[in-house]
């Protein structure tokens, strides 16, 4: 398992296995890996002979404020979980953007658009941005509006670098996978995208790095988004498609544990378009923060 850490390494790496006949799937990850990464791991290995694992964690999808700073990192914990898998390569850029030897010299960062009024280094260094115009606004849109124009772009970055013949992304992050599936779609990336199923812990919770600042108190109450999602599970098997009421019941059950709801919407699974009845396949996608965590789920559901 090499550690690749330049651009043009990952790239050479990448392009002799595809020219020995090689089949190479990446796997992107910004680190502190779980067994919801892990899966996808396997995933890969069942559509390629070589699998690349990315750990990078992107600053370009962060806003100032964010967690950025305090995300989760154990690079060492990561290579002992990744090991095992038989994995072939771990990219593990140092920056993507700035200090690559492929990028901007130190001079040029220094860009003054008016007098006293310096470029942030981010900005100087980088001003091509990828966004995928209509999914990217609803749902974590709302909320994070630069935060798809930062993940379509690094993960076009990680295909430019990579190379890979297959990516493979998890569902946790919905509406991630379906715009990065637009994105190859639109932009005629050669790359096969390959979701895979949400994975949870044993309780329910959708596993996620991110579990790990939830105190004990809020661990539990966090419980009722995936409960809530399931009992929605229930009663649409039971004949309920009215989504208000769907929605409103998850709102209460998430509020009443003290989170707090930054959406819980029915929306069509390729569009990600509300809908006012379950007609077709839909998916129940809820994001919530318990303290200062926010937290992701989504469940799909069929019409019954
Ligand atoms: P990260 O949050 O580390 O997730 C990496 C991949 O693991 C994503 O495709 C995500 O959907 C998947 N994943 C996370 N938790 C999962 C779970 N419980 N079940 C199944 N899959 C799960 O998503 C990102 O990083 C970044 O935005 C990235 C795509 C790497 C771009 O920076």
């Amino acid at each position: 398992m090499e550690v690749i850490r330049e651009k043009q390494a990952m790239r050479d790496w990448s392009r002799a296995q595809r020219k020995a006949g090689e089949r190479v799937a990446l796997v992107p990850t910004m680190g502190y890996l779980h067994e919801g990464h892990l899966s996808l791991v396997r995933e890969a290995k069942l559509h390629a002979t070589k699998v690349v694992v990315s750990v990078y964690v992107n600053p370009s999808q962060f806003a100032p404020g964010e967690d950025l700073s305090t995300y989760p990192r154990d690079f060492e914990g990561d290579l002992e979980k990744l090991k095992p898998l038989g994995v072939d390569a771990i990219f593990n850029p140092f920056d993507l953007y700035v200090r690559d030897s492929s990028a901007s010299k130190p001079d040029e960062q220094k860009v003054v658009t008016s007098p006293g009024k310096a470029l942030k280094q981010e900005e100087s260094g980088h001003e091509t941005w990828i966004r995928v115009e209509r999914l990217e606004k609803p749902l974590c849109g709302n909320d994070r509006p630069i935060f798809f124009r930062g993940v379509a772009t690094v993960v076009a970055k990680l295909f430019n670098i990579v190379e890979p013949d297959v990516a493979v992304f998890g569902k946790k992050d919905y509406q991630q996978w379906r715009i990065i599936r637009r994105m190859v779609r639109d932009l005629d990336f050669g790359v096969e995208i390959i979701g895979c199923p949400l994975l949870r812990e044993e309780d329910g919770l959708a596993m996620s790095s991110r579990n790990v600042r939830l105190s004990a108190a809020e661990r539990q109450d966090a419980l009722s988004i995936s409960r809530s999602l399931r009992e929605v599970e229930d009663a649409v098997r039971l004949g309920e498609v009215d989504a208000t009421v769907l929605e409103q019941r998850v709102h209460k059950a998430i509020t009443s544990a003290g989170g707090q709801v930054d959406y819980a919407k029915i929306v069509d699974q390729e569009t990600l378009l509300e809908v006012k009845t379950i007609e077709f396949p839909v998916v129940f996608a809820v994001a919530a923060r318990f303290g200062s965590v926010r937290l992701l789920d989504n469940i799909e559901l069929q019409p019954p």
